[in-house]
């Protein structure tokens, strides 16, 4: 099979005691309020959107791969004959602008709540397809002063082809937002995908999930082990926008956007992500409809996958919704109609909080080459291992996340 699939494996694990324990964060943010920063996250836009190319990636992610009728169709494989999509949907993902070593080295992550590796593109990487440049913005461990190899530790990205990457670890400095992490430990990439060779807008990606373990052999702690201590409270927050900048703010809750309280919901105890259980759905002019399924909160994946009942029943509500039957009847509908489109709507369980989702925010755009129709940007986790809540819904929610506790926070905000 020549399915290429971003699954981060563990190398051989080498006898080493815990490292990287010994990171230290000076708290100081920008805001002037000890123990929390704040981070702008700017979506990244590209002239052409690619829908496929995004759903391609969540099936990677979450799923089994992509068929290979779907990749042959839709061109997809790269000259290796490797499924080549943007591990992270990078075509409308959320990029955030931090600082590495000493002198700061300025570099673009993406902030995803469904891994667990911070790893970036460095001067150790080795390009393939696109040896000559540009690339993003890159960490030069050599030009930092306060770097140190992390001896004998590895981390190793999987192909479902077979063959896999691999990257060394460095103990650095990370600035984000005015505050310090010393020695934090840093996955430097000698080989990435190859749609990431040619992504200028991101350097790599931040992982904040539940309690995932890194990749890193021998085991090491993730950043988010490292900054949580440090923090004032043990709570992130995401504000993501619709074309516009959002912000993740970690070690305090601003609730300013906010237009209700917010609902805490527990997260499946045994799951590493951040899984939480829905029950109540409904749309305009539709009834509730009584559906348990878990969902993961998923800042890095673009689209959002709902059970396919819910899925299926919602887009039939849309007048002129057609599913594209080459792309495992992906849901479509007229463009024209996409500021009528119906909201969505959660009741949190046990709760009469009621999450309203503007129907216009689950456009996708336009289908390349029929620009009278346009992607839903909802779709069926038909296939998934998992319903995803990403990145179309969360734009129009304030969402918190509690390292302690490990429950997740829903709010309605001002849009
Ligand atoms: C960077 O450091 C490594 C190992 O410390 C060394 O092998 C390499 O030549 C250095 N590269 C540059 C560009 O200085
Ligand atoms: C970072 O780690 C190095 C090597 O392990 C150590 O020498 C240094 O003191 C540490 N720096 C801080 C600020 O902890
Ligand atoms: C998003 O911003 C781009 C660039 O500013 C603009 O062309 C596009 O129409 C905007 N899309 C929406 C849905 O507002
Ligand atoms: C809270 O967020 C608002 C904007 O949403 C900002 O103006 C305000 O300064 C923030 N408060 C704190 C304490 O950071
Ligand atoms: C939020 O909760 C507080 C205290 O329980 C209550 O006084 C307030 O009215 C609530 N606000 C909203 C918008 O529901």
């Amino acid at each position: 099979m020549v399915i290429l699939c971003i699954l981060l494996a563990f190398f051989q694990a080498l006898s080493i005691a815990s490292i990287a324990a010994a990171a230290i964060v000076s708290g100081q943010s920008h805001t002037g309020i000890e123990g929390s920063f704040s981070l702008s996250v700017a979506e990244t836009y590209h002239q052409s959107k690619g829908f496929v190319r995004d759903w391609a990636a969540a099936r990677q992610k979450w799923g089994k791969g992509v068929p290979k009728d779907v990749a042959t169709a839709f061109s997809l494989l790269d000259s290796n004959g490797r499924v080549d999509v943007e591990p992270l949907g990078s075509d409308d993902i959320f990029i955030a602008n931090i600082e590495i070593g000493n002198p700061p080295q300025a570099v673009k992550i993406a902030l995803d709540t469904g891994s667990s590796d911070l790893w970036l593109q460095s001067s150790d990487t080795t390009y393939f397809y696109n040896r000559k440049g540009p690339w993003a913005p890159r960490y030069h461990p050599n030009m930092s002063r306060t770097s140190n190899i992390l001896k004998d530790a590895e981390w190793n990205v999987k192909y479902m082809d077979g063959t896999a990457a691999n990257g060394i670890v460095y103990l650095d400095t990370i600035r984000l937002g005015g505050f310090e992490i010393h020695n934090a430990t840093i996955q430097s990439a000698l080989v990435v995908a190859s749609r990431f060779e040619r992504e200028t807008g991101l350097s790599g990606i931040m992982g904040l999930a539940k309690s995932l373990p890194s990749s890193i052999a021998p085991p090491s702690k993730t950043f988010l082990d490292l900054l949580r201590p440090q923090l004032q409270s043990p709570v992130f927050t995401a504000d993501l926008r619709l074309n516009a900048t959002g912000r993740f703010d970690f070690g305090r809750i601003n609730g300013t956007v906010a237009l209700d309280n917010m609902t805490w919901l527990n997260t499946t105890p045994e799951s590493d992500h951040w899984d939480v259980g829905l029950n109540l759905m409904s749309w305009e002019g539709s009834n509730w409809w009584l559906h348990d399924f878990t969902a993961t909160v998923d800042t890095g994946t673009t689209l959002t996958f709902l059970p396919d009942v819910l899925a299926r029943m919602y887009w039939s509500d849309v007048p002129g919704m057609r599913v594209d039957t080459q792309l495992s009847d992906a849901f479509t509908f007229p463009c024209d109609g996409a500021d009528r489109l119906p909201d969505l709507r959660f009741k949190l369980p046990g709760t009469e909080h009621v999450l309203n989702i503007p129907g216009p925010y689950l456009n996708y755009g336009p289908i390349a080459g029929d620009d009278t129709y346009c992607w839903g940007g909802m779709q069926s986790a038909d296939d998934l291992e998992s319903t995803i809540i990403g990145g179309t819904v969360l734009k129009s929610l304030f969402v918190a996340f509690d390292l302690e506790t490990k429950r997740v926070g829903f709010a309605n905000k001002r849009l």
